[in-house]
């Protein structure tokens, strides 16, 4: 009999599978929801649900009809015949950027789009109108230096509204772009310039975060010094005002590209399925996978999302504190709040500059009503007390959210009671970076919430627990697979030069027929939904997602390693953090060779990749754990690094007595 699948491989934490075993908290939606949210109760959204399922296509299609602007209306909804590629809306034509920004000139134009912060307490505000003519100029900037549509653009930059106006501004001219964390480093970068074979690296030269100046523009310069051929022209934005060089014949500042630009950019008319953006994400192979998305299918997501789950309102002030490098800065930052026409915060730094109360700071200075960030935040800010959220005014908050992992029913009840006070729902938004917008989600005025699940999946959404052979889990609380079984608009198209790999990582089993999302997932009695964690070799440390194989070549790069594995360990703040296991070139070190290597090795994958891969531990050992085939015991390793002891029989192992070893206390 084979194991659970997601017990196998050992990501569930069995620790956390008990206490949410235990939560039987329920929330209903207060007063100030059920009577006025879009989606009232919960007969309403069964009905809902139950329209996607008798028309299926009718269903999105007259959601797609209603909610975007078209150039050319569409006539076909579903394409599925070269499945798992499929196209919806294909033959209608529109633009992102016009959906997001001209659409709402003649109604809300003078309304604030973006209220920024700067870590130093600067803020800036953009209207509609304002952001409308940046986004246009900066459009016909990147056309002056060459970019045409489908062209890519990798932006390397801060939480500054530049960064928005640069992915709008791609979107405007139908160019492709690729935002690139501004916490990754040098190679992360360079192997994202060069699998998108991008044209332009749009940066600047420094941004603030944790007091610090981060120097974008130094390390876009190390990526590009070998290698990139594709590259033409850098545009700098001046932020920071760091000292940087300018390669002349490559090199040219934002403002300088701009200047003599009219506000004014015809939009590129583009086909539903002409990709919006691409963004890497970190799978279980060493190498990123560049995931595509189209534009009209996404755009309705954010648009739909926005409205169902966070209620969004004409006057909200949302904040989703994602930065732009991750899905979550696209889908409610760039692109979802324009859409609905409300005013978006952005900030640019660090939860913790001045002192933890900075985020609650922001939402009584900006009335923000919508507050969206990720239970590793959270967790970090419980920790320096609710003394610091006290001192705030936070009347303004009407509703809460959560993504990127887990959280965990305490964290949640926290949030609840001293950020909502009592008063606000949370939403736990259940999605990925693939899926492109919410899945499976709270509707507020609907949805009873449960601290720790995200309830359940969104209309339209097929999302289900299965077995090994894709059969459906009834049994309550039973583990299985978390599937999506039918392709929804906002899904993402492919691996950006890989169709390969993009069937082989999503569509491996039962027959292709179901989007497999790479997370274990139970449902409880009442059908609600409780995620896991991952069943691949996937970490998520605060939040980011990072595979096991990347940080694994990061080290071997490294000339005195011979051999890395990489496990994941449960941590009280980020969720989880990097255990590595090397084995050196030569002698094993030991005392003070093993602390100065150590050292250096941290070092070596924060320049690598960036500093959230970095190991917290790294243990050295003679050979790794293996099983007579080869295959490293990573079951085994995840064991020794949360220190437990080793019950199992290892005889079989390759190597057994390399495990004592490893679990040598240190
Ligand atoms: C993975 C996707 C979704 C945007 C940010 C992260 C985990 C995400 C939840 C949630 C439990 C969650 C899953 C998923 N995850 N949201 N509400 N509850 N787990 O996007 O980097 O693509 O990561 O994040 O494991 O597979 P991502």
């Amino acid at each position: 009999m084979k194991a659970d699948p997601a017990t196998e491989a050992g990501l569930l934490k069995p620790e956390n599978i008990e206490s949410s075993l235990q939560e039987n908290r329920t929330f209903p939606p207060p007063a100030q929801f059920s009577g006025h949210a879009r989606i009232q109760s919960m007969e309403e959204y069964e009905t809902l649900c139950h329209e996607a399922e008798q028309d299926y296509e009718g269903f999105w299609a007259r959601r797609a009809r209603s909610e975007i602007e078209w150039r050319q209306p569409f006539s076909r909804t579903l394409n599925s015949e070269h499945a798992p590629q499929y196209s919806w809306f294909e033959d209608g034509t529109l633009n992102v950027s016009v959906n997001c920004l001209d659409r709402h000139l003649a109604t809300r134009g003078n309304r604030v789009a973006i209220l920024f912060e700067g870590e130093q307490g600067d803020v800036r505000q953009l209207t509609y109108c304002e952001l409308h003519a940046e986004v246009s100029r900066f459009g016909n900037a990147l056309k002056a230096l060459g970019v045409c549509s489908g062209d890519r653009v990798v932006i390397y930059m801060p939480m500054v509204p530049e960064a928005v106006i640069a992915m709008q501004a791609c979107a405007r001219i139908g160019a492709i772009h690729s935002v690139v964390f501004g916490g990754f480093s040098v190679e992360s970068l360079k192997d994202r310039i060069e699998d998108a074979g991008a044209k332009i690296v749009i940066t600047a030269d420094g941004g603030h975060r944790g007091g610090k100046i981060i120097p974008l523009k130094a390390t876009c310069d190390e990526a590009l010094a070998h290698s990139c051929p594709t590259i033409e022209h850098v545009i700098v934005l001046k932020r920071a005002g760091n000292k940087i060089t300018m390669a002349p014949w490559r090199d040219v500042w934002w403002h300088e590209t701009i200047a003599s630009q009219s506000p004014e950019c015809a939009p590129e008319w583009i086909s539903s399925e002409h990709p919006l953006f691409l963004l890497y994400t970190s799978g279980s192979t060493g190498k990123p996978k560049g995931i595509q998305h189209a534009s009209a299918g996404y755009l309705l997501g954010t648009i739909l999302t926005m409205k169902w789950v966070f209620d969004i309102r004409a006057d909200d002030v949302f904040w989703c504190t994602a930065d732009v490098g991750w899905v979550t800065g696209h889908s409610y930052v760039a692109y979802g709040p324009l859409a609905c026409g409300v005013t978006l915060v952005m900030y640019e730094g660090a939860p913790s500059v001045p002192d933890y109360g900075r985020f609650w700071a922001v939402c009584e200075r900006h009335k923000v009503s919508v507050f969206y960030t990720a239970p590793t935040a959270i967790r970090a800010l419980i920790k320096h007390g609710e003394a610091l959220p006290k001192r705030y005014d936070l009347s303004s908050l009407r509703l809460l959210g959560t993504v990127g992992e887990p959280i965990n029913p305490e964290a949640w009840m926290w949030y609840h009671r001293v950020i909502g006070q009592g008063r606000c729902p949370i939403v736990d938004t259940w999605w990925q970076t693939e899926t492109g917008v919410h899945m499976i989600a709270p509707l507020p005025g609907a949805t009873p919430l449960k601290p720790g699940s995200c309830t359940k999946p969104l209309p339209g959404i097929a999302a289900d627990v299965v077995d090994e052979h894709g059969v459906s889990i009834t049994q309550p609380d039973q583990g299985g697979y978390l599937v999506i079984k039918k392709p929804w608009p906002s899904m993402l198209r492919t691996i950006w030069g890989d169709a390969t790999r993009y069937r082989d990582t999503y569509f491996p089993k039962f027959g292709g027929r179901y989007y497999l999302s790479g997370d274990g997932a139970r449902r409880d009695a009442d059908g609600y939904f409780w995620i896991m964690g991952r069943v691949d070799d996937v970490l998520k440390v605060s939040g980011h997602r990072l595979g096991t194989m990347e940080i694994e070549s990061a080290l071997v790069a490294h000339q005195k390693v011979a051999e890395a594995a990489v496990v994941g360990r449960p941590d009280e703040v980020r969720g989880e953090c990097v255990v590595a296991f090397v084995v050196v070139r030569g002698a094993r070190p030991t005392g003070t060779d093993a602390q100065e290597l150590t050292h250096e090795l941290k070092e070596w994958v924060s320049h690598q990749i960036g500093p959230i891969a970095r190991p917290e531990e790294i243990r050295y050992g003679d050979n790794l754990p293996k099983t007579r085939s080869g295959k490293i015991m990573r079951r085994l390793l995840r064991a020794i690094a949360r220190g437990q002891t080793i019950e199992e029989d290892v005889s079989t192992l390759e190597n057994p007595e390399i495990v004592r070893q490893l679990a040598e206390p240190r």
